[in-house]
């Protein structure tokens, strides 16, 4: 039986003392949050334990953000969690995660650049919480996907500097039929924009073995109607040494569709 925690005292009598692996969640659960659950499993066992966090976090939202309108329904994500294989969920309240006195982590200077120019604060709040949820959970591993390649770079920088006994797991990216990253956000498009945002994947497919991997993806985007415009950055990011993330280097892009800001990246070849 799945068990399901609120406070942070019934997190802590029910997290059991054996291999612990966290999957941090802002809900809404899709295909993407069920593949890092089935890794989690996997990596736990039958004896370990899948924790599963869903916490829409307010620090990571800008002021003119979706915060208030960020899809929620706790309900169909317990259910979700139960047939992926999930022990263990803790969905905390702001007081009991955050609250005012948590300790605040400043991002370093690469949460300013991508993701952070237009999203200042964004990488530090993610830190913040990340944090809590290590403090409070203790895992050995924690599943984070590639998708957010930026955020987990920077996740994995934090735990090498303060959580040296907990490994950072990363999960490639989930797509739907058409190529398109999956993405709590996608339930903000149409169906036409649905299909405009399925060419961010076709670009950067073409863009993986070009010479010029930018201006391929410029290239490509706009022919399927993804115009410069629409392109918040496109840009080649080399993996810091050590890191596990597949690809050696990885080309990273932010696209503006309709009103929703959607992020993607490639290994390159
Ligand atoms: P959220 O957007 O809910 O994502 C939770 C985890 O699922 C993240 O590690 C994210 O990279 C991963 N994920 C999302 N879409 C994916 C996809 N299509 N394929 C594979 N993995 C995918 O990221 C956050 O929440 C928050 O910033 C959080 C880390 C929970 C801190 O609040």
């Amino acid at each position: 039986m799945m068990q399901v925690a609120r406070t942070a005292a019934e997190l802590q009598s029910a997290l059991i003392s054996k291999k612990r692996i966290l999957v941090p969640t802002m809900g809404s659960l899709h295909a993407g949050h069920t593949e890092l659950i089935a890794q989690a499993r996997k990596l736990a066992g039958s004896d370990g334990q899948v924790v599963l966090s869903i916490f829409v976090n307010p620090l990571q939202f800008g002021k003119t953000e979706d915060f208030e309108k960020y899809p929620r329904d706790l309900e169909m994500d317990l259910s979700v969690a139960d047939a992926a294989g999930v022990d263990l969920v803790w969905a905390p309240t702001w007081e009991e995660i955050v609250g005012p006195d948590v300790e605040t982590i400043q991002a370093p200077v690469f949460g300013d650049e991508l993701e952070g120019k237009s999203r200042p604060g964004h990488f530090s709040g993610v830190l913040t919480v990340v944090a809590s949820l290590f403090v409070h959970v203790k895992p050995a591993v924690a599943v984070f996907g590639v998708k957010d390649l930026q955020q987990l770079l920077l996740i994995t920088e934090m735990s090498a500097q303060r959580f040296k006994s907990i490994e950072i797991y990363p999960v490639e990216t989930v797509r739907d039929s058409s190529g398109l990253a999956l993405s709590s956000r996608n339930a903000y498009l149409s169906n036409e924009n649905m299909s405009l945002a399925s060419g961010i994947y076709q670009a950067l497919l073409q863009a993986k073995n070009a010479e010029d991997p930018v201006a391929k993806f410029y290239e490509v985007a706009a022919s399927q109607e993804i115009h410069r415009e629409m392109i918040d950055y496109a840009q080649v990011l080399v993996m810091p040494a050590g890191s596990k993330v597949l690809g050696q280097t990885r080309l990273v892009v932010a696209v503006h569709i309709g009103t929703t800001r959607l992020i993607d990246n490639i290994a390159l070849s």
